[in-house]
């Protein structure tokens, strides 16, 4: 008996090898059919899906703790562009993303020379067809200055969008995946051509002009008040809002041969401010300075002499406001003097305005034009 169910396990044991080995070529054959089937595919979706090109230049977005629950002792710039990459592979379904590392940086150590390269390169890349859209991935802290030297530089119409995160990668509710997977949508949309640099977090899309930076931890920092945001995310891109101050291909400004921006230095006025202070900026060579005066722009009669002191002396003094928001009107006085009015740019976004505006001249009137146009 024990006999007769031996030789059964064995004869189905044969059975089963023999049935499986003849079907080997078979199953190999449909194996390599479905495999070729999927890479066909692969490449037919990679054909046409955009080609992305993050440059990532550190900041929180790639930051990085021991621990979980850490949100503001962390380090800054620690993660490299191929791990922001790796962490969302979603972002694959919609484009063909490459990255390049331009920095690793806090933004706050963001200068003029790393400005100039980042620009250059995306100039670079965007004339190019094999590239269809820029992600710039960034420390929020100075992010509102780079987005706007950009959308004043840039001499392509195609979509190129800065990104942050207010949390770094290791802490509980990240929000650098999210927001780099919603920049990647819009770099690649084309809703985002021809609108100059855009700047995605928390889902709104918001004009490089407009947008600054108004709280120093949460992750609904970035508002761009008096204007409004030009759009929102919510799985698709939705757009309300239109530009109307000149960017991009419509400014003057050609960074190609440019290896060194002037001077600008950004003082803050305040009760008991003073002259000395012109002097300083003047005596450690800047050739402009933006005052951030108190209310429209207001200056005080001591820091006054040193404005006026600094015109006399060939610099260029634009008057802004700590305010931060609504236009700093035109000053006949002042105008007089040739002291003149940043429009409704805050003074972080207008130093980097006066810097451009001195690479092309150093005429008030004309520079004046510039803060009205851009
Ligand atoms: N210091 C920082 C930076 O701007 C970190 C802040 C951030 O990215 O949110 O890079």
């Amino acid at each position: 008996m024990i006999k007769k169910r031996m030789l059964m396990i064995v004869l189905g044991l044969l059975l089963i090898t023999g049935c499986s080995s003849s079907n080997e070529p078979a199953n190999e054959l449909k194996a390599e059919a479905k495999t070729e089937t999927a890479a066909a595919k692969t490449k037919q979706k990679q054909k046409s899906l955009p080609n992305v090109k993050i440059l990532a230049t550190g900041g929180t977005i790639a930051g990085a703790d021991k621990s979980k629950t850490s949100t503001t002792n962390y380090r800054a710039g620690a993660v490299g562009v191929d791990a922001l990459i790796e962490a969302v592979p979603e972002m694959q379904d919609i484009a063909n993303i490459s990255g390049e590392q331009i920095a690793n940086i806090g933004s706050q150590n963001m200068t003029n020379e790393t400005l100039l390269k980042l620009s250059k390169r995306a100039n670079e890349l965007l004339a190019s067809d094999d590239v269809d859209g820029i992600v710039v991935t960034h420390g929020t802290d100075t992010l509102e200055e780079t987005a706007y030297f950009l959308n004043l530089v840039i001499k392509s119409d195609k979509p190129i969008v800065v990104v942050g995160s207010m949390r770094p990668s290791t802490a509980i509710g990240a929000d650098g995946p999210s927001n780099l997977y919603n920049a990647v949508k819009v770099a690649a949309s084309k809703e985002a051509k021809g609108k100059g640099t855009l700047v995605v977090l928390n889902d709104r899309i918001a004009s490089a002009r407009y947008v600054t930076k108004t709280n120093t931890t949460t992750p609904d920092t970035f508002k761009s008040e008096e204007m409004g945001n030009i759009g929102v995310i919510a799985e698709d891109i939705y757009i309300f809002n239109e530009i109307t101050k000149k960017h991009t291909k419509e400014t003057d400004f050609d960074i190609s041969k440019i290896d060194k921006l002037p001077q600008v230095d950004i003082i803050y006025g305040y009760q008991s401010d003073g002259r000395y202070l012109f002097d300083a900026a003047q005596k450690a060579g800047a050739k402009g300075i933006v005052f951030a005066g108190s209310g429209n722009g207001s200056i005080s009669d001591a820091a006054k002499k040193g404005a006026i002191a600094a015109v006399e002396k060939g610099m260029a003094v634009v008057r802004s406001s700590r305010t931060k928001n609504g236009v700093v009107t035109p000053s006949q006085e002042l105008e007089k003097k040739k002291l003149l009015a940043s429009n409704s740019l805050n003074p972080e976004k207008s130093r980097i305005l006066l810097m451009l505006a001195l690479t092309k001249t150093n005429d008030p009137a004309k520079i004046q034009k510039y803060f009205n146009e851009y």
